[in-house]
């Protein structure tokens, strides 16, 4: 017998349509942000004589020297860099003896912005774990003084940041992530990003954006992964289409050139603390057929290390949270570079690409572990297949990551945006034992789903763009 609807459901049955139209049509009048805050027809980042898009990477011994990059217009040639341990007096020189110089090596880029020069400089022979305070030269000019300290001595407690994707709406988007991520982990002295820090490979407006987005971080060393959108599609469309990376990539990082044969650009090593960091070119080894070249040289990096910890950065997943097509497309990185991280005992792989959260063990436990995360706002959906077999996973979220090395315990936590822990756990060395996780819950969000069935550009496929 069907019973009576009772009177306020009815009514709410009644007036559900006109809500949803109404909503519909507040929809309708938003728009898709445009990539950069750039408009059409303007110039914002001009290259000037005042030093601009300056960052630091780690050298392959982190403790005793970095290198660093910067960008000035083409009046500026081989300008250098000055350094000194630094002070609390305002006066950087030693008694009689000024900052170090550091001359640098220019190199031209021509940009749709202007002649640029991009400078490298190699600063090495420093002190492990000192503060050092440093700047660079421009055009009759200097940069503000910086300060960043030197890798310790392995053993001694470490705090680091590792990032996704950012890709996208750099300065309008990312730009939040970064100082969010500062205030979670106030003592790191270096982050890790996992490729795709831009959409256009050569879309200088882009850089500029993301070296404002990450200005947040500049007492931190840069360790970049390159993405897929770090390459251009030369003769897109033809049968010879083919990646080619960017020039802007090799202008903007000074890279410790210790990288795979064939592939030096954009594959490297360091120690850092107790760990070394592999970092791998998905890209190369998927489209350009350098995988077993890659897995050849992280097989000799991982057998050499001295380190009781070691971790690879690549763009692409070798899990992909987004399915089974994408999981086909990298079969190879499976077949090649997996068995070497896994009979190596890499602890962690930290990996972007597919625009989402998510963590899984290796199929034989742990190490290692695999996690996805993204940074920047381009949100893509989970697969069935993922919430299967990952977890935590998480959509329209975004998100950073502390790490933490003390003793036999190397925690990790991802949190969002706005500083809610969204997965945590720590893998604890047992020595002879082996090392074996353990899973945090406490003060976990629940783990989040896109809510919208389109996107504002339209598609269905992604949660937001
Ligand atoms: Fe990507």
């Amino acid at each position: 017998m069907l019973r009576p609807i009772p009177c306020a459901t009815a009514l709410l049955l009644l007036l559900l349509p006109a809500f949803t139209a109404q909503a519909e049509a507040r929809q309708a009048t938003r728009h898709l942000e445009p990539n950069t805050l750039v408009p059409k027809g303007v110039i914002h980042y001009a290259p000037t004589g005042f030093p601009d898009r300056i960052v630091a990477v780690p050298m392959q011994d982190a403790s005793t020297g970095f290198s660093v990059s910067w960008r000035t217009d083409a009046k500026v040639d081989a300008p250098v860099v000055e350094i000194a341990i630094a002070s609390e007096s305002p006066d950087q020189w030693d008694g009689d003896t000024p900052p170090r110089r550091v001359k640098a090596v220019t190199r031209a880029l021509p940009t749709a912005n202007g002649a640029a020069h991009h400078h490298h400089a190699l600063v090495d022979g420093l002190q492990p774990d000192t503060l050092y305070a440093w700047r660079v030269q421009g055009d009759r000019t200097w940069s503000p003084w910086r300060q960043l300290r030197t890798a310790a001595p392995a053993g001694a407690p470490l705090e680091f940041l590792y990032v996704g994707d950012t890709q996208n709406k750099n300065a309008s988007l990312t730009t939040r992530v970064m100082f969010e991520a500062v205030r979670h982990a106030p003592k790191a002295n270096l982050v890790l990003f996992a490729g795709d820090l831009v959409s256009e490979a050569v879309d200088d407006d882009e850089w500029g954006e993301w070296f404002d987005a990450t200005g947040a971080l500049a007492t931190m060393a840069f360790a970049p992964a390159p993405g897929n959108h770090e390459f251009f599609e030369e003769h897109e469309d033809t049968p010879q289409e083919r990646r080619v990376l960017g020039e802007q990539w090799k202008a903007h990082f000074a890279l410790p050139g210790n990288g795979a044969k064939g592939v030096e650009p954009t594959t490297y090593w360091f120690d850092y603390q107790g760990i070394r960091f592999a970092v791998i070119d998905g890209t190369s080894a998927l489209d350009l057929d350098a995988a077993s070249t890659q897995a050849e040289w992280l097989d000799g990096v991982l057998a050499g290390n001295p380190n009781r910890w070691s971790m690879v950065l690549i763009h692409q997943p070798f899990h992909s949270p987004r399915g089974e097509e994408r999981n086909k497309r990298h079969q190879v990185l499976r077949d090649e570079l997996m068995p070497v991280m896994e009979r190596h005992g890499v602890d962690l792989v930290l990996q972007g690409h597919d625009h989402l959260y998510g963590r899984r063990g290796s199929d034989g436990g742990v190490p290692p572990v695999y996690v996805v995360s993204v940074a920047g706002p381009k949100q893509y959906l989970v697969s069935d297949d993922a919430r299967a077999t990952m977890s935590p996973v998480g959509e329209d979220t975004q998100l950073f990551q502390v790490l933490r090395l003390e003793g036999n315990r190397l925690s990790y936590e991802a949190r969002t945006v706005t500083g809610r822990l969204y997965d945590a756990f720590t893998l604890v060395d047992e020595g002879d034992a082996g090392k074996r996780i353990e899973e945090q819950r406490e003060g976990r969000i629940d783990e989040r789903q896109c809510s919208r069935s389109r996107t504002l550009g339209g598609r269905t496929d992604r949660c937001w763009e």
